[in-house]
């Protein structure tokens, strides 16, 4: 069933009405000061569509996960960076609370228009138990409801099922619309050819994706230290490089399987430590002591050959080559998002997805429109990926 969407109310259905937005602004605040805001710029079309059409816009996110109230996790700062972007006219409102009479009193003064964001829903350990009195208290604060946190769907948390399932009228953001409408396409049927490309360094988050997208891709670039793993499995000697030994017997069944169109790193950037500051290259087999931390300089050139020549097709990146944060190891994964950018140019449809793998494209100097869709999702993603039910999405259609 296709997902009920802000525009298939009428506009008038929105005039004065209360709407409890469900956003994820997860994002890193630091010292009371909001890093990477991608997130909540990706709310705005959702939040002003409301706003225009005379809604009251109430804000419900969690930030971090707080073992009760903390201030280091307040969403005041989130307030404020959303102020300096949309509350010009209107300064975006903050309570101090998610639910109970003081958030009522807050909602009573607002007018058409106007936005107010809750304090962190996870201050409230009912929120993640999805408890069913948490949830009443949250829905009593509107009459609408929409889910626009696509990266947190993956919960069955109150504030994404619980008071969800309480509304007659539940809604998909556009931000969420998006992402599922671009995830199930690489999901369902990628366009060909599809290019799968994976780093990072956790292995055991990406099996489940992995393990659907494998037969749907053409050819799979396998980085980071993920690649470790794949060339242990291959009898390639790895030195002191970070292996996944409990993943070993699905790399080797996922190589006899798949083994024709997976491509691993044929030479590395290798050192003592990453703090070592004399790196080698090396071709082959790692030497004992030392450990790779990033693809060489003929891995890059086959990689970038494959996903900037596309084609027209698709590419999906998930997770860095290397240790881009650390200068000595961050051409591998520069290089991937150049290519990412030319193949977007060229016409394919590319994606990337995972909060490092933005930040990673972004100090490669490639910018948000240089790929066709950035993923707000992490863990979501790649559930999403996988072939899972998402909570957060399923009631947002039924019971
Ligand atoms: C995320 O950052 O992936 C989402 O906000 C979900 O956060 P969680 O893993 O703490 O539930």
């Amino acid at each position: 069933m296709p997902l009920r969407t802000l525009s298939d109310l009428e506009d008038s259905q929105f005039d004065g009405k209360k709407v409890l937005v469900r956003v994820d602004f997860n994002v890193s605040v630091n010292n009371g000061t909001v890093g990477e805001d991608y997130r909540i710029r990706m709310s705005l079309p959702t939040i002003e569509y409301m706003t225009k059409r005379g809604a009251k816009v109430i804000l419900a996110s969690h930030l971090g996960r707080p073992e009760g109230w903390d201030k280091a996790h307040s969403l005041a700062p989130v307030a404020k960076r959303l102020s300096d972007i949309i509350g010009k006219s209107r300064p975006i409102r903050f309570a101090d609370d998610c639910v109970g009479p003081a958030v009522q009193g807050e909602i009573e003064k607002m007018e058409k228009g106007d936005v107010l964001l809750l304090e962190n829903l996870r201050f409230h350990k009912e929120e993640e138990a999805n408890d069913p009195e948490f949830s009443k208290k949250l829905a009593s604060l509107a009459d609408i409801y929409v889910n626009d946190a696509f990266s947190t769907s993956h919960r069955k948390h109150s504030s994404t099922y619980g008071a969800a399932w309480l509304f007659d009228i539940r809604l998909a953001g556009f931000n969420l619309k998006k992402e599922i409408e671009y995830l199930s396409m690489i999901r369902e049927k990628p366009i060909k050819p599809f290019t799968l490309v994976v780093g990072g360094v956790k292995i055991k988050d990406k099996i489940g994706a992995l393990e659907h997208l494998l037969p749907k891709a053409d050819k799979v670039i396998i980085g980071g230290a993920a690649a470790y793993t794949f060339l242990k499995a291959k009898g390639i000697k790895t030195g002191n490089s970070l292996i996944d030994e409990e993943r070993l017997p699905w790399v080797t069944k996922a190589l006899s399987a798949h083994g024709d169109k997976i491509m691993l790193p044929t030479d590395h950037v290798c050192a003592n430590s990453p703090n070592d500051t004399s790196v080698t290259m090396v071709r082959g087999d790692i030497p004992s002591g030392m450990s790779g931390f990033d693809i060489g300089n003929e891995t890059i050139e086959r990689y970038s050959a494959e996903v900037g020549g596309n084609g027209g097709g698709t590419v999906f990146w998930n997770g860095p080559m290397g240790m881009f944060e650390i200068r000595a190891f961050s051409n591998g994964t520069t290089n991937i998002a150049k290519s990412m950018a030319l193949a977007f140019w060229r016409g394919s449809k590319t994606l990337i997805g995972g909060g490092d793998t933005l930040e990673a494209m972004k100090k490669a100097g490639v910018a948000e429109n240089e790929v066709s869709h950035v993923s707000t999702g992490g863990g979501a993603t790649l559930r999403y990926l996988a072939g899972d039910d998402m909570p957060g999405v399923v009631i947002l259609n039924g019971h």
